[in-house]
């Protein structure tokens, strides 16, 4: 009778929790289970290469999204003189990006373009189901395949090409962003823009002209020649800049494709005011720097308050200083000189017991030794080169792509030996045009003798395919005198 009366209870007990469970189960769903949304109505997928992204959902239903997805395997510029054969989604890379809600039922038709050489598919982390949709989606040149799925999970993520060697093809640029907005759909804001990371492995080095094709080796050693934002270097940088104006709320959609590397995103000059922690629904704020690990993403917010070119990064920066990843966002309007007050003051720094840096021209000019050889010239310029121009203009003279110009076959240089001797007197600022590359960033004025000053550009002047115009100290001297120096 008491076991009887215990094992009673212990079923009521389960029955009692397990409706109430039920309970709260059906409420849930009734208000937002995405997997049981009905879809109303259908409609055409629009689709963007980067920077742009498609128009926001809003509040619109939840509906059948037919996204028409084309895969074109074609030659493209990986930066100036450098050919790459990218494989793509839609035609960019990162590959077109995809916006669409919770609750949707996409269907989507992957076409493999009858000149494309391999079969491809893709994978979207969106898709809840057996890889990401690639098990479905393996399609052969000349073929379409379709394969429909319904949007559970709201957030941004990446998809990705998963055939084999799956590797290859991601580093080929088979990746791209989709975004999955939540009911009445993200918060409205002013500029929106698509920024996609990827790392390529070529035969040849940074910068090696030509056709360079994929190198196997160094994507297994993880060694990147090229770490790039939208594909290329430049990308986003001079006239292809993204923009804003001063006062608007940037959310950029961050993605990484890598296929090896992971980011370390900022824009110097800014601080995120919210981020969606790898795309998810954690929101941080007042961030500098976020991770954005390989096949995932980010989404990033900022007003800007002030005016001025802000350079979007990765901080690991060696690879954004030389490998390209590098992007600029230009901001105009109203300076607030509140919240930055830009160079208020510029004067001499003479600690106690020091003497003024700069020599004494005259006693520097004593120091000229007449009676040396042009090859001696060249050997004590390269000397003052290695210490004084190697860091920015590189061992080769070909300069840093987007910062500093090279001095290998500069036309600038060759044309006009004064404003070759001017820019070692006096530094140089402001945009100028170099083999056709606008470039504007900022030599400081170097602390040179006349001697040194000739030298130095003797060495440039005879390496790298430049004119060999001899410098003389006297030529020097004259310059700096017509300057007032
Ligand atoms: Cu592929």
């Amino acid at each position: 009778m008491k076991k009887y009366s215990y094992v009673g209870a212990l079923i009521m007990l389960i029955i009692i929790s397990s409706c109430g469970n039920t309970a709260n189960e059906n409420k849930a769903k009734v208000k937002m289970d995405p997997a049981r949304m009905a879809i109303q109505g259908e409609m055409e997928a629009e689709l963007t290469a980067p920077p742009k992204v498609p128009a926001s959902v809003g509040d619109r239903s939840a509906k059948k999204l037919v996204v028409n997805m084309e895969v074109i395997e074609e030659e493209g510029e990986m930066t100036d003189g450098v050919k790459y054969v990218y494989w793509t989604f839609g035609g960019s890379v990162p590959g077109s990006f995809i916006r669409t809600r919770v609750g949707d039922e996409i269907e989507f038709h992957i076409k493999n373009h009858p000149d494309n050489k391999l079969p491809h598919n893709i994978d979207l982390h969106a898709v809840t189901g057996p890889g990401g949709g690639a098990t479905s989606s393996f399609v052969a040149p000349g073929h379409e395949k379709v394969f429909n799925f319904k949007v559970i999970n709201e957030g941004l993520f990446v998809y990705h090409c998963a055939t084999a060697p799956v590797g290859m093809h991601i580093a080929n640029g088979m990746y791209g962003l989709i975004l999955v907005e939540p009911e009445g759909g993200l918060p409205p804001v002013d500029k929106e823009y698509y920024v996609m990371q990827g790392d390529f492995y070529t035969k040849g080095e940074y910068g090696e002209p030509g056709v360079q094709p994929f190198d196997m080796k160094k994507a297994v050693e993880e060694d990147a020649d090229y770490v790039v934002f939208n594909g290329k270097v430049g990308s986003m940088t001079g006239d292809n800049a993204i923009t804003a104006n001063v006062g608007e709320t940037v959310r950029l959609y961050v993605g990484n494709g890598g296929p090896n590397l992971v980011s370390s995103f900022h824009v110097i000059g800014e601080i995120f005011d919210k981020v969606y922690i790898e795309g998810g629904s954690v929101i941080n704020k007042n961030v500098q720097t976020t991770l954005v690990p390989a096949g995932g993403a980010a989404i990033v917010e900022f007003k800007v308050d002030v005016p001025g070119t802000f350079i979007l990064v990765d901080h690991s920066i060696f690879r954004a200083f030389n490998k390209g990843a590098l992007g600029m966002l230009k901001v105009e309007g109203n300076e607030n000189r509140t919240i930055y007050s830009g160079t208020i003051q510029e004067g001499i720094y003479l600690p106690e017991g020091t003497s003024n840096q700069e020599m004494p021209s005259s006693e520097k000019e004593e120091a000229v030794n007449t009676n040396i050889s042009m090859s001696e010239r060249i050997e004590l310029g390269k000397q003052i080169y290695s210490r004084t121009c190697f860091a920015c203009h590189q061992a080769e003279g070909q300069g840093i792509p987007n910062a500093f110009p090279p001095l290998a076959k500069s036309d600038y240089l060759n044309k006009d030996v004064n404003k070759a001797i001017d820019a070692v007197l006096n530094g140089l600022s402001g945009e100028i045009e170099v083999n056709g590359v606008k470039y504007n960033s900022v030599m400081t004025k170097q602390n040179l003798s006349n001697d040194e000053v000739a030298n130095v550009l003797n060495y440039v002047y005879n390496q790298w395919g430049n004119s060999k115009k001899e410098v003389t100290p006297a030529m020097v001297k004259a310059r700096r005198s017509s300057e007032g120096h």
